[in-house]
């Protein structure tokens, strides 16, 4: 896709005080929002949130510093949008790893805002190389709103003849100082799935703190998540619609090492909590059919 220039979305989409945009290093469009309550940033390239701060805190979103920001790489941080499907392809390994949506350039819809708040709207089309991939006719829409807390909506429409199946995860990662000294609550009671060991079912029977290794799936829960974390003395609260799964990870330490594209000790600092439709929860949608799922993210925290 060819981006207009900057200047020109800037004219046509831009609003003093309100939405701005730049170019990336590699001079991808990113679209910088500001609100009364916050400010957070959204690459076009990828439908990617970048970054997410409350007025007068500190980024609640993690962004690694070894992040590629480079057409055909996803970007580590932030949000990616995982679409459609969740993890590596079911029977094709060498399909993109979490599907196509944030590895590919979105169309900007829109933007709106008012005296407090600004949104952008990116939408993505079935093209001749996304049906390689996936062969559906489909309309896939990312709202990005500023209001009193940060709205993430991603709508997906089945434009084609035939049903199909979608899974999705609005892969979240949020910045901690200290892994060691975060605990999550809201699983309690939900039944996960166990990518590091394998096992299915097992029951989250407490908060959950991470002392290793975690990727997890957790199905058939549509609860709020709260990241508790004692060293920045803030709650990151992750509230959710649409969404019947919620999959937490944390690479540790020999994956981080494996991991090119990540610092060797970042995963001290980042947790990711994401608000998905996965493995069992995957999404069945009719011709004419949409879905949309949203996630909410606030921060109660001390001042910076
Ligand atoms: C998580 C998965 O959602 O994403 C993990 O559960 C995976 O298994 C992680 O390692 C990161 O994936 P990627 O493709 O961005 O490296």
């Amino acid at each position: 896709m060819h981006y207009p220039d900057i200047a020109t979305l800037n004219t046509r989409y831009g609003a003093r005080g309100r939405i701005a945009f730049r170019a990336s290093e590699k001079g991808l469009p990113i679209a910088a929002l500001a609100g009364v309550t916050g400010s957070c940033e959204v690459s076009l390239y990828g439908g990617h949130v970048l970054s997410y701060r409350p007025a007068g805190h500190l980024p609640v979103l993690f962004m690694s510093k070894s992040s590629r920001f480079e057409p055909g790489k996803p970007i580590r941080g932030g949000i990616p949008v995982c679409w459609p499907w969740f993890g590596p392809h079911p029977v094709d390994p060498s399909l993109p790893a979490h599907g196509f949506a944030r590895i590919v350039p979105w169309r900007l819809a829109a933007t709106e805002y008012t005296s407090r708040s600004a949104e952008i709207r990116l939408a993505l089309d079935d093209t001749d190389q996304t049906r390689v991939w996936w062969p559906h006719r489909f309309s896939l829409t990312l709202r990005v709103a500023l209001e009193n807390a940060l709205k993430v909506e991603l709508t997906t429409r089945n434009n084609d003849t035939h049903p199909f199946t979608v899974s999705e995860a609005l892969h979240s990662y949020f910045g901690v100082r200290q892994i060691m000294d975060v605990t999550v609550r809201g699983l309690e009671g939900a039944a996960f799935t166990d990518a590091v060991t394998g096992t299915a079912g097992c029951p989250q029977e407490t908060p959950l703190v991470i002392r290793q290794e975690v990727d997890r799936v957790y199905t058939d829960t549509e609860a709020e998540c709260v990241i508790d974390d004692a060293g920045l003395e803030r709650q990151i609260v992750v509230t959710k619609r649409g969404s019947r799964t919620t999959v937490v990870w944390n690479p540790w330490i020999d994956k981080a090492k494996r991991m090119p594209d990540f610092g060797d000790d970042e995963y001290t600092r980042m947790i990711c909590v994401e608000t998905a439709n996965a493995r069992g929860n995957a999404l069945s949608l009719e011709p004419g059919e949409s879905h949309t799922l949203v996630t909410t993210i606030s921060a109660d925290a001390k001042a910076e």
